[in-house]
């Protein structure tokens, strides 16, 4: 959906948030597309359990590496476009950062335009980095560009403390002076200078400060190294395309990047990498729902963990280069899950892995070693009839025959992609609220579950 149509169901609305939107068409951007996210807010899914999905579906562009690429275009002066982006709330909400901030970006079909002025205002507010901490992204590009960054600190978080330290130290590192002062971090430098130093931290390496100070490191004066660099292929597609904008980075995708600082980017086209969490999801929700599926636009080389684990427990997987068949006749053997960085199990499937535990025969284990708090959808999946128990940071999962219909909520993004994968395969009626966690990330989904064979249906309700 473009990002000014609004649904005439909106419109009908006879809520003071319905009203709102009618009355604000002609109103600045960000606010119209507030409204509309709050708008979404209740919105619930109704899923009727039990269906074998069936057929083809193609996965959408990254939203984790699409989020960087936006910050990353601040870069360089001028018009960057970005392709194969996925329309989903985070992405909307980072427009409406870099909106803020005074460039101009259009969004329609899949495209992204980025006009960056020379100036721009050099401040992501709490407002909107509350909403989503990836804004923090704006700041390497930020201070490597204008020598200054004033970016909030992003606070707690439903999967754990997640704090900013690690991308500070980067910046310290490349020669910033950082102060907080007031919830917001506020950076200086000059001039960066590079420098060679280590980023990982005691929950180990970190994909958004690997990111954010490759981002700054860019425009330094002369070459930096960084060690226990996180090798996501995140990591990599933000490299890329730095490169293509006329940085010198090598070594992304490994445990050392060194980057050669340049004078000044360009803009440049990019095409986002197909998102691997949603096609892990996808898989999970073939597999739950003894289905056969193909999943299409996918990079199965990005899956590897997660197609290794799925065969054990024999789930079928025949991969191409660009796409994978998941088919899963039997009941799946139990699995034992340990999450790590790339090219480990991905913390972001720990979830809707653990829902498809729930249904294995026999003792499965889940140990997340990433976030100290990602267990929120263990509850939701003992509402469905789960049995699970946590021990530490592992969940022992014993197997059930079949899960049962509940009404459930979720609690973050991945949590929300559980329970409706754990939904497929309920018997009865599971009614999920609070999807707007799940509109953060994933582009569609209702629209493509139901084309492979569910019977899922999205509710609005009007606040
Ligand atoms: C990215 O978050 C992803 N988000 C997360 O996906 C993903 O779960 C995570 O990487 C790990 O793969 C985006 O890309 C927008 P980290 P990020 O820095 O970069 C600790 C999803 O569902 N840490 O790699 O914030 C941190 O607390 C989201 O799409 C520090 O201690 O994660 C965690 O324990 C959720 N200090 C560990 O490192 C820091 O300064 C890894 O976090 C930074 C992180």
């Amino acid at each position: 959906m473009n990002e000014q149509s609004v649904p005439d169901k909106l419109y009908d609305s006879s809520n003071i948030a319905g009203l709102y939107i009618r009355a604000s068409l002609s109103w600045p951007d960000h606010l119209l597309n507030q409204s509309i996210e709050y708008e979404k807010k209740m919105d619930k899914f109704i899923i009727d359990g039990g269906r074998e999905l069936k057929g083809t579906v193609k996965v959408s562009g990254a939203k984790n590496a699409t989020l960087p690429a936006l910050a990353a275009a601040l870069l360089a002066c001028g018009k960057t476009v970005l392709t194969n982006v996925p329309n989903v709330m985070d992405v909307r909400t980072m427009r409406r950062l870099l909106l803020r901030l005074g460039a101009k970006v259009e969004f329609s079909g899949g495209t992204l335009e980025i006009d960056v002025p020379q100036k721009l205002k050099c401040e992501a507010e709490y407002e909107i980095v509350k909403q989503m901490r990836a804004s923090y992204y704006v700041l390497g590009p930020l201070l490597a560009r204008f020598g200054k960054a004033r970016v909030s600190l992003p606070g707690g978080c439903a999967i754990g403390a997640r704090p900013m330290d690690l991308h500070l130290k980067g910046m310290e590192a490349l020669g910033a002076r950082i102060d907080i002062v007031h919830g917001y971090v506020q950076a200086q430098a000059p001039k960066l200078k590079g420098a060679k130093f280590q980023l990982a931290g005691s929950h180990g390496v970190s994909v958004g400060a690997t990111i954010n100070v490759m981002m700054a490191a860019v425009l330094a004066q002369g070459r930096t190294v960084i060690e226990s660099a996180a090798c996501e292929p995140e990591v990599v597609s933000t490299a890329e395309m730095l490169n293509s904008m006329g940085a010198v980075i090598t070594g992304a995708g490994t445990p050392v990047i060194a980057i050669e600082g340049v004078p000044e980017l360009h803009p440049c086209q990019f095409k986002m990498i197909p998102d691997r969490i949603e096609a892990g999801s996808l898989m999970a929700a073939a597999a739950i729902t003894g289905g056969y599926v193909t999943i299409e636009d996918c990079r199965p080389d990005h899956l590897t963990a997660v197609i290794e684990t799925l065969r054990k427990a024999g789930v079928k997987i025949a991969q191409g280069d660009e796409m994978v068949t998941v088919e899963a006749r039997r009941r799946l053997k139990p699995m034992e899950i340990l999450v790590a960085p790339y090219p480990g199990f991905p913390t972001d499937m720990q979830p809707q892995a653990m829902a498809l535990t729930t249904v294995c025969s026999g003792l499965s284990t889940v140990t997340e070693t990433i976030f100290e708090n990602r267990f929120m959808h263990v509850p939701e999946l003992q509402r469905l009839g789960a049995d699970i128990k946590i021990e530490g940071n592992t969940a022992i999962v014993k197997g059930v025959p079949k899960l049962t219909a509940a009404p459930v909520m979720g609690s973050d993004l991945r949590a929300s992609a559980a329970l409706v994968i754990a939904a497929l395969a309920a018997e009865g009626r599971t009614e999920i609220n609070r999807i707007y966690h799940l509109d953060r990330g994933y582009e569609n989904w209702e629209r493509k579950l139901k084309k492979l064979g569910a019977k899922i249906r999205r509710v609005h309700i009007p606040m």
